[in-house]
């Protein structure tokens, strides 16, 4: 996702902003921009796409800033679009008259900023949130000629997240930072009085020793004469490790993955959730004109997404959905009737097999769309529209930041197509959208339940196999349940309707076969309840998971109260998530690259 960098000293400023933007490249982005301050020079340069072509421009166009014995200040940032395309115009850094600002998250009330500001003379070129940051500096800096302060004003109007860098020619040695939300770490250079920002450790390895990772509320100001911070700061030292560093520390890619799904499903939110609404850009209002069905196909953890949606679809849009392994869709000689709308859902958007369905859809007149967590794929070059996941690069095997957007993406279209089909009420459109708020609290990875996962995954390393059972969407998360487990414990797993034990699979229960039973309050609670009693009866051992004690339980995973169904479903996710990778971790297995297994299926 987005990334930031920044500069104080005297080196060369345009090379160390580009190289720790390609420090950055693994998160994702569409685009990238740096801006060089030297004097009273200031010279901005952007580009749509990979960071080398920025660093082309930059290398046959600087005309200013080269003079390494004068203290030059640079801003960079990598974009990953959110609000308007991925052009240059909306890349960073943004300019208005004499000051450029850079900025990682969103500003919630930029329309009312934008309107007032318009009014009062400001011009905006973007269509970005962002904009906003650097007309309120200057507009605040018009009134009172005071940097520091025209910045602490302008933070203190901001809603939303932001960690921001500015620079200013009317402070041509300073650079002003702030951090709410989206991370911001700054870091003493190795030379005297060099100052380095970047939103994680990897731009700064090597660079430097000491950082201070800002807390949310904290600003101030840089110089190379030293920082002056709003708050007490606490200094700390670098990793050593650029590949510890790329994983946030965290032990593996999968686990790094699974804690930031609370951060990648607000970005996935972000410009479609609105007050009272949902809003997708990328699709036109005709989209289901003539349309009674809708068709999803997918391979493997996007399977269940869109399994997941089906419900969804059904119960919030009120129309028919059937969704299809892709594999299997391809040779079925499929019935294609223009009244459908297909829709693919894939992380990498080159899965041959759904690539492949999505072509037959197209060919037979259907109209398509691409639910997709990369930009520029081949599913998204065919699909007739893109709806993007904004998830970053997953570069775990196994898939988990992909499925929760996915799902998170799939209910928002879900609330989409039933009020623009007018079968949504107010009240239960309203009661959706305070739920979607909430998921990133449900996603959020308490340091109990990752550890009671971690305790109780040494319980579960023998046996003849797993159930994970679900009734509704849990079936699905069921589903995924037991394919994270088999993709990386190497164990025997399958999921199952709950409902369905008795006909037949409940012929293996016995002490040896696990049962992962998924058992959401909001949901069918006393169905479930009974074909868990029917498994427990007939000696299965029992690992509930749920938010009400369950006396037959073995083991039990208490998961939160709330008060809707998707709230447990995305903390029970996360349980299924952790639960699998803890056991994998005790199985001596590689977690992000188990074996026989590839990230991109590019061959049927
Ligand atoms: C499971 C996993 C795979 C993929 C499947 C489809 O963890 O990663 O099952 O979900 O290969 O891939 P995409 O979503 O890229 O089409």
């Amino acid at each position: 996702m987005c990334g930031i960098v920044g500069y104080i000293g005297k080196k060369d400023t345009k090379s160390i902003l580009i190289e720790g933007l390609k420090e950055l490249e693994y998160r994702g982005y569409d685009s990238a921009g740096i801006a060089l301050l030297q004097n009273d020079k200031i010279e901005v340069f952007k580009a749509v796409g990979k960071i080398k072509n920025l660093e082309e421009k930059v290398l046959q166009n600087t005309t200013c800033c080269t003079n390494f014995d004068t203290l030059t200040l640079g801003i960079g940032h990598t974009r990953w679009a959110t609000h308007g395309k991925p052009t240059e115009l909306n890349a960073h850094p943004h300019l208005g008259v004499y000051s450029y600002v850079v900025h990682n998250g969103i500003i919630e009330n930029y329309k009312e900023l934008k309107e007032e500001l318009t009014l009062s003379g400001h011009i905006f070129v973007s269509q970005t949130d962002t904009e906003v940051i650097v007309h309120l500096f200057e507009y605040y800096f018009n009134q009172y000629n005071d940097a520091n302060r025209s910045f602490k004003e302008t933070i203190e109007r901001l809603h939303g997240a932001y960690s921001i860098l500015l620079i200013t020619k009317s402070e041509p040695n300073k650079i002003f930072f702030m951090k709410h939300g989206s991370p911001l770490a700054i870091a003493k250079g190795n030379d005297d009085g060099e100052i380095y920002f970047a939103s994680s450790d990897a731009p700064l390895i090597g660079l430097a020793n000491d950082v201070v990772y800002l807390e949310d509320g904290m600003s101030g100001v840089a110089s190379i004469y030293g920082i002056e911070f709003s708050h007490s700061v606490q200094w700390s030292t670098l990793p050593t490790n650029k590949l510890f560093a790329q994983k946030n520390g965290f032990r593996f890619f999968m686990e790094k993955e699974i804690y930031e799904q609370k951060d990648v499903v607000v970005d996935s939110m972000m410009g479609r959730l609105k007050d009272d609404t949902i809003v997708f850009d990328e699709l036109t209002h005709d989209i289901l004109e003539g349309i009674n069905e809708i068709k999803i196909c997918a391979c493997g953890t996007s399977y269940h997404a869109g399994l997941t949606a089906s419900y969804l679809f059904e119960r919030l849009s009120k129309i028919r959905c059937t969704v299809e392994i892709a594999s299997e869709f391809r040779y079925k000689e499929p019935l294609l009737t223009p009244d459908t709308l297909f829709i693919v859902i894939s992380q990498s958007g080159e899965t041959a097999d759904t690539l492949e369905a999505l072509k037959m859809a197209k060919n037979g007149g259907l109209k398509s769309i691409a639910v997709c967590n990369v930009d520029n794929s081949s599913m998204t070059r065919v699909a007739d529209a893109t709806i993007l996941l904004r998830a970053g690069i997953e570069k775990g095997v196994a898939s988990t930041k992909a499925f929760s957007t996915q799902t998170v993406v799939l209910w928002m279209m879900s609330l989409y197509f039933g009020t623009i089909r007018g079968v949504l009420a107010k009240e239960k459109l309203e009661i959706e959208l305070q739920t979607l708020r909430e998921i990133p609290n449900s996603l959020k990875v308490e340091d109990k339940l990752h550890e009671k996962c971690r305790r109780l995954s040494k319980r579960y390393l023998h046996g003849h196999g797993f159930f994970f059972i679900g009734r509704d969407v849990f079936f699905p998360l069921a589903l995924e349940g037991a394919l994270k487990l088999k993709e990386i414990s190497y164990l025997h797993a399958e999921g199952y309707p709950a409902g369905e034990m008795k006909h037949g699979p409940i012929a293996l229960a016995d002490p040896e076969l696990f049962t992962i039973a998924l058992m959401p309050q909001h949901l069918h609670y006393d169905k479930i309840k009974s074909n868990v009693e029917e498994l427990s009866a007939r000696d299965s051992t029992i690992c509930a998971i749920s938010p009400l004690p369950f006396e037959l339980s073995d083991d039990f995973i208490n998961t939160k109260k709330t008060n809707h169904y998707m709230l447990e479903f995305f903390e029970m996710l996360i349980v299924l998530q952790l639960f699998s990778m803890e056991i994998s971790v005790r199985l001596g297995n590689d977690v992000d690259m188990p074996r026989n297994l590839a990230k991109s299926v590019t061959v049927e």
